[in-house]
């Protein structure tokens, strides 16, 4: 069948039902929502409860990266640092950048620094629509649906992986996932109800992070699987459709971590463009999604006893990297570019996750001591 036919199919059916599927699952999150740090409970608008946007966009904004479970501490020491957005937008960025290390793509970071600004520049409220929100800095087309559906109680569709997956599910939609976006789009839309549309938006995570699960869907426990075509099919878990997937790039390179006796550990700031911008890394070979770096102690920055302290792997979006490590005992002062950070200040510095494996494969501990001065 063809994409578009499909849509008409599934869509059609998703309006003739949505007030059964959505009053359910409304139904099923005031029971078991997960309780979360950025959270109001079910239902809060009705009792004119209004969640905190800058919470709201705080935490959709960590989301984009990492799961629920690792975000709930950088939320929470993020909102401690920085209560409100007017907070933030008077933290210096290096502040912001080091409470971000191990959370990923940078660049939201700095985003996320930049919306601040200018929410705060244009008097400290966040806009309440969906297309006021997506001019903003780091804001995109989910995280727009998202703050204006959970902040603002909003009918927009908010489509995320697990809605994509409950949504495939529920129509066995068989369009390879990559092309089936705006068949899933005009199903949502469709399903949104008018009453708790936030609330709806929530259900949909959670119902697909704890029973609508990639693995082994929990289908027992469904509170919609009368309306599940996938269930039909004896295989829920073959939805979402995809395509095979072309293997990631390998790429090699080199890091070197060079210790003074004091424990302290050199580092370089990398440049404010590009792959993991302005984060904190030792110096290394010139690696990038593209282009393979030395691997040889040959291609130290600068002479040394130089021995190998073993290798790592890190997977980033569009390639995986391989990196030779090699570790020095060094005297003298910092070559010009580079700093020497104290051994109990490293575990502050905005190290991306790559950089944290690489020390720690060279000076065992060395990411963790904690900042006791
Ligand atoms: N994933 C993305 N946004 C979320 C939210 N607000 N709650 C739970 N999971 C999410």
């Amino acid at each position: 069948m063809a994409p578009l036919d499909q849509t008409r199919k599934a869509s059609q059916k998703a309006a003739s039902e949505d007030t059964g599927i959505a009053s359910r699952l409304l139904a099923w999150y005031d029971a078991h929502h997960r309780d979360l740090p950025w959270r109001v409970t079910p239902g809060a608008f009705a009792r004119g409860i209004r969640p905190d946007p800058y919470r709201v966009w705080m935490s959709e904004v960590m989301l984009q990266q990492t799961t629920v479970e690792a975000v709930k501490a950088y939320f929470r020491n993020f909102v401690e640092k920085w209560p409100t957005v007017e907070a933030l937008a008077a933290a210096p960025a290096d502040d912001v950048m080091k409470a971000w290390a191990g959370l990923g793509y940078y660049s939201r970071a700095r985003n996320l620094k930049a919306c601040a600004d200018l929410v705060t520049l244009k008097g400290g409220r966040f806009p309440d629509t969906e297309a006021a929100l997506r001019v903003l800095p780091g804001i995109g087309a989910y995280t727009a649906a998202a703050i204006a559906a959970i902040a603002f109680d909003r009918p927009a569709a908010v489509v995320d992986g697990n809605v994509e997956r409950v949504v495939t599910r529920l129509y066995s939609i068989e369009t390879p996932l990559s092309e089936a976006k705006p068949e899933i789009r005009a199903v949502v839309e469709k399903l949104v109800p008018q009453r708790r549309p936030g609330d709806f938006a929530q259900a949909m995570m959670d119902f697909g992070a704890t029973i609508c699960t990639p693995k082994r869907p929990r289908c027992l426990l469904c509170p919609v699987h009368e309306h599940c075509s996938a269930i039909l099919t004896g295989d829920p878990e073959r939805f979402p459709v995809r395509l095979p997937k072309d293997d990631k790039p390998l790429r090699r390179g080199a890091a070197f971590v060079a210790e003074r006796v004091d424990g302290a550990v050199l580092l370089r700031k990398r440049p404010e463009k590009g792959l993991l911008g302005g984060m904190t890394e030792v110096p290394t070979t010139g690696w990038t999604a593209r282009v393979d770096g030395a691997t040889t102690a040959d291609a130290a920055p600068f002479p040394a006893d130089w021995r190998r302290a073993g290798q790592i792997g890190h997977v980033f979006t569009h390639f995986a990297l391989e990196l030779e490590i090699f570790h020095a005992r060094v005297i003298g002062d910092a070559p010009s570019g580079h700093f020497w950070s104290l051994a109990h200040e490293i575990s502050g510095e905005a190290l991306p996750t790559v950089m944290k494996k690489v020390i720690e494969a060279a000076i065992p501990g060395a990411t963790k001591r904690r900042n006791s001065h």
